[in-house]
Protein backbone atom coordinates (compact mmCIF):
# COMPACT_ATOMS: atom_id res chain seq x y z
CA UNK A 1 0.00 0.00 0.00
CA UNK A 2 1.44 3.27 -1.01
CA UNK A 3 0.47 6.10 1.22
CA UNK A 4 -0.51 9.20 -0.42
CA UNK A 5 -3.01 11.34 2.28
CA UNK A 6 -2.03 11.89 5.79
CA UNK A 7 -3.85 13.24 8.75
CA UNK A 8 -2.07 14.27 11.85
CA UNK A 9 -4.20 14.19 15.03
CA UNK A 10 -2.95 16.75 17.88
CA UNK A 11 -1.47 20.20 16.92
CA UNK A 12 1.70 20.30 19.42
CA UNK A 13 5.06 20.74 18.61
CA UNK A 14 5.59 16.93 17.65
CA UNK A 15 2.04 17.20 15.30
CA UNK A 16 2.83 20.41 13.65
CA UNK A 17 6.76 19.27 12.57
CA UNK A 18 5.27 15.63 11.16
CA UNK A 19 2.80 18.00 9.31
CA UNK A 20 5.85 19.90 8.04
CA UNK A 21 7.89 17.39 6.65
CA UNK A 22 5.42 15.58 4.92
CA UNK A 23 3.66 18.75 3.08
CA UNK A 24 7.81 19.28 2.61
CA UNK A 25 7.82 16.16 0.83
CA UNK A 26 4.39 16.60 -1.34
CA UNK A 27 2.11 14.87 0.52
CA UNK A 28 -1.20 16.44 1.48
CA UNK A 29 -1.20 16.74 5.17
CA UNK A 30 -4.13 17.74 7.40
CA UNK A 31 -3.20 18.74 10.36
CA UNK A 32 -6.22 18.39 13.43
CA UNK A 33 -6.91 20.03 16.76
CA UNK A 34 -9.42 20.57 19.21
CA UNK A 35 -8.07 23.53 20.18
CA UNK A 36 -8.40 26.90 17.70
CA UNK A 37 -5.55 28.20 18.90
CA UNK A 38 -3.56 25.33 18.75
CA UNK A 39 -4.07 25.39 15.07
CA UNK A 40 -3.09 28.97 15.11
CA UNK A 41 0.35 28.24 17.13
CA UNK A 42 1.19 25.18 14.80
CA UNK A 43 0.37 27.24 11.89
CA UNK A 44 2.76 29.91 13.10
CA UNK A 45 5.20 27.22 14.10
CA UNK A 46 5.90 26.40 10.76
CA UNK A 47 5.69 29.18 9.24
CA UNK A 48 8.76 30.28 11.79
CA UNK A 49 10.53 26.86 10.63
CA UNK A 50 10.10 27.31 6.89
CA UNK A 51 11.01 31.43 7.17
CA UNK A 52 14.32 29.62 9.11
CA UNK A 53 14.83 27.11 6.30
CA UNK A 54 14.55 30.05 3.74
CA UNK A 55 16.66 32.19 5.08
CA UNK A 56 19.74 29.74 5.25
CA UNK A 57 18.89 29.06 1.40
CA UNK A 58 17.58 25.67 2.14
CA UNK A 59 14.58 26.49 0.22
CA UNK A 60 13.26 28.88 -2.02
CA UNK A 61 9.61 31.06 -1.63
CA UNK A 62 8.14 28.98 -4.41
CA UNK A 63 8.87 25.96 -2.13
CA UNK A 64 8.21 27.71 1.06
CA UNK A 65 4.08 28.65 -0.36
CA UNK A 66 3.98 24.97 -1.68
CA UNK A 67 4.96 23.33 1.66
CA UNK A 68 2.26 25.68 3.38
CA UNK A 69 -0.74 24.97 0.79
CA UNK A 70 -0.51 20.99 1.06
CA UNK A 71 -1.40 21.77 4.88
CA UNK A 72 -4.72 21.78 6.22
CA UNK A 73 -5.95 22.90 9.44
CA UNK A 74 -9.00 21.72 10.66
CA UNK A 75 -11.04 21.30 13.86
CA UNK A 76 -12.67 18.57 12.21
CA UNK A 77 -12.24 14.53 13.01
CA UNK A 78 -14.12 13.38 10.48
CA UNK A 79 -11.89 14.66 7.89
CA UNK A 80 -9.49 11.85 8.73
CA UNK A 81 -11.55 9.29 6.89
CA UNK A 82 -9.77 10.63 3.53
CA UNK A 83 -6.68 9.91 4.88
CA UNK A 84 -4.31 6.59 4.39
CA UNK A 85 -2.23 7.19 6.84
CA UNK A 86 -3.47 9.04 10.69
CA UNK A 87 -0.42 9.91 13.38
CA UNK A 88 -1.61 10.41 16.59
CA UNK A 89 0.89 12.95 18.44
CA UNK A 90 -1.56 13.80 21.36
CA UNK A 91 -0.34 13.80 24.94
CA UNK A 92 1.50 11.41 26.60
CA UNK A 93 -1.83 9.37 28.74
CA UNK A 94 -2.83 6.25 27.93
CA UNK A 95 -6.22 6.59 28.59
CA UNK A 96 -6.51 9.59 26.19
CA UNK A 97 -4.71 7.87 23.37
CA UNK A 98 -7.15 4.52 24.07
CA UNK A 99 -10.20 6.60 23.92
CA UNK A 100 -8.61 8.79 20.51
CA UNK A 101 -7.51 4.98 19.18
CA UNK A 102 -11.57 3.65 19.40
CA UNK A 103 -12.68 6.92 17.96
CA UNK A 104 -10.66 6.51 15.09
CA UNK A 105 -10.97 3.40 14.60
CA UNK A 106 -14.64 3.84 14.20
CA UNK A 107 -14.24 6.73 11.71
CA UNK A 108 -11.76 5.78 9.03
CA UNK A 109 -11.69 2.91 6.32
CA UNK A 110 -10.85 -0.40 6.93
CA UNK A 111 -7.37 0.05 5.00
CA UNK A 112 -6.17 3.41 6.94
CA UNK A 113 -3.14 2.55 8.83
CA UNK A 114 -3.04 4.55 12.74
CA UNK A 115 0.34 5.26 14.07
CA UNK A 116 1.07 6.19 17.58
CA UNK A 117 4.18 9.27 18.02
CA UNK A 118 4.36 7.61 21.80
CA UNK A 119 7.60 7.68 22.87
CA UNK A 120 7.11 5.26 25.68
CA UNK A 121 4.09 3.80 25.84
CA UNK A 122 2.78 0.23 24.67
CA UNK A 123 1.70 -0.05 21.03
CA UNK A 124 0.13 -2.94 21.60
CA UNK A 125 -2.54 -1.58 24.65
CA UNK A 126 -3.35 1.17 21.90
CA UNK A 127 -4.14 -1.25 19.64
CA UNK A 128 -5.90 -3.39 21.88
CA UNK A 129 -9.00 -1.03 21.52
CA UNK A 130 -9.21 -0.55 17.39
CA UNK A 131 -10.97 -3.04 15.13
CA UNK A 132 -7.87 -3.41 13.01
CA UNK A 133 -5.00 -3.68 15.56
CA UNK A 134 -2.76 -5.60 12.75
CA UNK A 135 -3.39 -2.01 11.32
CA UNK A 136 -1.51 -0.30 14.43
CA UNK A 137 2.28 0.79 14.63
CA UNK A 138 4.34 3.29 16.33
CA UNK A 139 6.22 6.07 14.56
CA UNK A 140 8.45 7.72 16.59
CA UNK A 141 9.92 11.16 15.22
CA UNK A 142 12.43 12.87 17.20
CA UNK A 143 12.08 16.86 18.07
CA UNK A 144 12.59 18.77 16.50
CA UNK A 145 10.74 17.02 13.93
CA UNK A 146 11.85 19.27 10.69
CA UNK A 147 15.95 19.02 11.62
CA UNK A 148 15.88 15.36 13.09
CA UNK A 149 17.14 12.49 10.61
CA UNK A 150 15.53 9.61 12.05
CA UNK A 151 12.02 8.36 12.81
CA UNK A 152 12.35 4.65 15.39
CA UNK A 153 9.40 2.77 14.10
CA UNK A 154 7.65 -0.20 16.57
CA UNK A 155 5.82 -3.41 16.25
CA UNK A 156 3.07 -3.89 18.42
CA UNK A 157 2.73 -7.38 18.88
CA UNK A 158 -0.65 -7.77 16.48
CA UNK A 159 1.64 -5.42 13.90
CA UNK A 160 1.35 -6.77 10.18
CA UNK A 161 4.02 -6.87 8.18
CA UNK A 162 2.72 -5.00 5.65
CA UNK A 163 1.89 -2.48 7.65
CA UNK A 164 5.27 -2.17 8.83
CA UNK A 165 6.52 -1.71 5.38
CA UNK A 166 3.79 0.83 4.49
CA UNK A 167 4.93 2.79 7.53
CA UNK A 168 8.83 2.49 6.74
CA UNK A 169 8.57 3.58 2.91
CA UNK A 170 6.38 6.33 3.60
CA UNK A 171 8.66 7.35 6.72
CA UNK A 172 11.43 7.16 3.68
CA UNK A 173 9.71 9.73 1.46
CA UNK A 174 9.54 11.65 3.80
CA UNK A 175 13.28 12.19 3.80
CA UNK A 176 13.87 10.62 7.41
CA UNK A 177 15.79 7.26 8.03
CA UNK A 178 14.03 4.28 9.69
CA UNK A 179 15.16 1.86 12.64
CA UNK A 180 13.11 -0.10 13.58
CA UNK A 181 12.44 -1.66 17.28
CA UNK A 182 11.02 -5.39 16.79
CA UNK A 183 9.27 -5.63 20.32
CA UNK A 184 7.28 -2.98 22.01
CA UNK A 185 8.99 -2.91 25.10
CA UNK A 186 9.12 0.78 27.00
CA UNK A 187 11.12 3.55 25.26
CA UNK A 188 12.14 1.42 22.62
CA UNK A 189 15.44 2.08 21.26
CA UNK A 190 16.17 5.90 21.70
CA UNK A 191 14.54 6.76 25.08
CA UNK A 192 15.13 3.26 26.69
CA UNK A 193 19.01 4.67 26.14
CA UNK A 194 18.55 8.35 26.28
CA UNK A 195 16.18 8.99 29.31
CA UNK A 196 18.47 7.20 31.83
CA UNK A 197 21.60 9.06 30.24
CA UNK A 198 19.45 12.58 31.25
CA UNK A 199 18.49 11.06 34.60
CA UNK A 200 21.86 9.89 35.46
CA UNK A 201 22.87 13.79 34.45
CA UNK A 202 20.42 15.02 37.07
CA UNK A 203 21.75 12.81 39.92
CA UNK A 204 25.31 13.83 39.05
CA UNK A 205 24.00 17.46 39.40
CA UNK A 206 22.15 16.94 42.46
CA UNK A 207 25.28 15.02 44.15
CA UNK A 208 27.56 18.06 43.77
CA UNK A 209 29.96 16.65 41.02
CA UNK A 210 29.59 19.66 38.80
CA UNK A 211 27.33 22.44 37.81
CA UNK A 212 24.98 22.24 34.62
CA UNK A 213 27.49 23.63 32.46
CA UNK A 214 30.30 21.86 33.17
CA UNK A 215 28.32 18.81 32.65
CA UNK A 216 26.84 19.76 29.53
CA UNK A 217 30.25 20.75 28.28
CA UNK A 218 31.46 17.08 29.93
CA UNK A 219 29.24 15.48 27.25
CA UNK A 220 29.38 17.54 24.47
CA UNK A 221 32.98 17.62 24.19
CA UNK A 222 33.89 14.33 26.15
CA UNK A 223 31.33 12.43 23.67
CA UNK A 224 30.69 14.58 20.79
CA UNK A 225 27.15 15.40 21.82
CA UNK A 226 25.68 18.49 20.07
CA UNK A 227 23.91 19.47 23.24
CA UNK A 228 24.79 18.35 26.92
CA UNK A 229 22.16 15.99 28.56
CA UNK A 230 20.40 19.00 30.85
CA UNK A 231 20.12 21.70 28.02
CA UNK A 232 18.54 18.48 26.03
CA UNK A 233 16.06 17.68 28.97
CA UNK A 234 15.11 21.39 28.68
CA UNK A 235 14.42 20.96 24.54
CA UNK A 236 12.33 17.74 25.61
CA UNK A 237 10.75 19.23 28.39
CA UNK A 238 11.40 18.03 32.68
CA UNK A 239 8.02 16.37 32.38
CA UNK A 240 8.25 14.13 29.59
CA UNK A 241 11.68 13.07 30.71
CA UNK A 242 9.86 12.36 34.65
CA UNK A 243 7.05 10.55 33.07
CA UNK A 244 9.68 8.23 30.63
CA UNK A 245 11.44 7.91 33.97
CA UNK A 246 8.54 6.50 36.02
CA UNK A 247 7.26 4.32 33.10
CA UNK A 248 10.63 2.41 32.54
CA UNK A 249 10.56 2.60 36.63
CA UNK A 250 7.18 1.22 36.34
CA UNK A 251 6.52 -1.41 33.71
CA UNK A 252 10.77 -2.63 33.94
CA UNK A 253 10.42 -3.36 37.31
CA UNK A 254 14.04 -2.07 38.23
CA UNK A 255 15.92 0.10 40.65
CA UNK A 256 17.91 1.74 37.88
CA UNK A 257 15.05 3.48 36.21
CA UNK A 258 13.94 5.39 39.52
CA UNK A 259 13.54 8.99 38.65
CA UNK A 260 16.49 11.44 40.63
CA UNK A 261 14.56 13.37 43.06
CA UNK A 262 16.10 16.40 41.58
CA UNK A 263 14.31 15.79 38.45
CA UNK A 264 10.80 15.87 40.28
CA UNK A 265 11.61 18.86 42.45
CA UNK A 266 12.18 20.82 39.19
CA UNK A 267 9.00 19.62 37.65
CA UNK A 268 6.99 20.04 40.82
CA UNK A 269 8.06 23.67 40.55
CA UNK A 270 6.41 24.15 37.32
CA UNK A 271 10.60 24.10 36.10
CA UNK A 272 9.70 22.28 32.44
CA UNK A 273 12.39 23.75 30.30
CA UNK A 274 12.46 25.85 27.26
CA UNK A 275 8.26 25.74 26.93
CA UNK A 276 8.22 27.58 30.52
CA UNK A 277 11.25 29.80 29.97
CA UNK A 278 13.03 28.34 33.00
CA UNK A 279 13.79 24.27 33.47
CA UNK A 280 17.90 23.79 33.96
CA UNK A 281 18.54 27.10 32.27
CA UNK A 282 16.89 30.30 32.23
CA UNK A 283 15.33 31.19 28.71
N1 LIG B 1 12.93 24.40 12.07
C1 LIG B 1 13.87 25.15 11.48
N2 LIG B 1 14.91 25.68 12.15
C2 LIG B 1 14.98 25.44 13.48
C3 LIG B 1 14.02 24.65 14.16
C4 LIG B 1 12.96 24.13 13.40
N3 LIG B 1 12.00 23.38 13.96
N4 LIG B 1 14.37 24.58 15.47
C5 LIG B 1 15.50 25.28 15.62
N5 LIG B 1 15.86 25.80 14.42
C6 LIG B 1 16.99 26.65 14.10
C7 LIG B 1 17.34 27.59 15.24
O1 LIG B 1 16.40 28.65 15.25
C8 LIG B 1 18.71 28.00 14.85
O2 LIG B 1 18.64 29.06 13.89
P1 LIG B 1 19.75 30.21 13.82
O3 LIG B 1 21.00 29.53 13.35
O4 LIG B 1 19.20 31.17 12.80
O5 LIG B 1 19.85 30.78 15.19
C9 LIG B 1 19.28 26.77 14.15
O6 LIG B 1 18.17 25.89 13.93
C10 LIG B 1 20.32 26.03 14.87
O7 LIG B 1 19.97 25.95 16.18
P2 LIG B 1 21.05 26.07 17.29
O8 LIG B 1 21.99 27.16 17.03
O9 LIG B 1 20.31 26.03 18.60
O10 LIG B 1 21.90 24.81 17.20
P3 LIG B 1 22.38 23.50 16.70
O11 LIG B 1 23.28 23.69 15.55
O12 LIG B 1 22.84 22.86 17.93
O13 LIG B 1 21.16 22.64 16.13
C11 LIG B 1 19.73 20.96 17.01
C12 LIG B 1 20.01 22.44 16.84
C13 LIG B 1 19.48 20.28 15.66
C14 LIG B 1 18.45 20.88 17.83
C15 LIG B 1 20.94 20.26 17.68
O14 LIG B 1 21.33 20.95 18.83
C16 LIG B 1 20.64 18.86 18.08
O15 LIG B 1 20.68 17.95 17.28
N6 LIG B 1 20.34 18.63 19.38
C17 LIG B 1 19.94 17.34 19.88
C18 LIG B 1 18.48 17.15 19.62
C19 LIG B 1 18.02 15.78 20.02
O16 LIG B 1 18.74 14.95 20.52
N7 LIG B 1 16.72 15.53 19.80
C20 LIG B 1 16.11 14.30 20.17
C21 LIG B 1 15.51 14.45 21.49
S1 LIG B 1 14.83 12.95 22.05
C22 LIG B 1 13.33 12.91 21.36
O17 LIG B 1 12.87 13.78 20.68
C23 LIG B 1 12.56 11.70 21.70
C24 LIG B 1 11.62 11.84 22.81
O18 LIG B 1 10.57 11.22 22.76
C25 LIG B 1 11.93 12.58 24.05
Amino acid sequence: MSIESLFVFGAGQMGAGIAQVAAASDISVTLYDKFDLQLDKAKKSIEFSLAKHLEKGQIDKAKLDKTLSLVTFTASLPSAIKADLVIEAAVEDMEIKKEIFKTLSELVTPATILATNTSSLSITKIASVTKNPEQVIGMHFMNPVPLMALVEIIRGIQTSDSTFQAVADCTKKLGKTVVEAKKDFPGFIVNRILVPMINEAFFVLMEGIASPEDIDEAMKLGTNQPMGPLKLADLVGLDTCLFICEIFHKELGEDKYRPCPLLRKYVEAGWLGRKTKKGVYTY
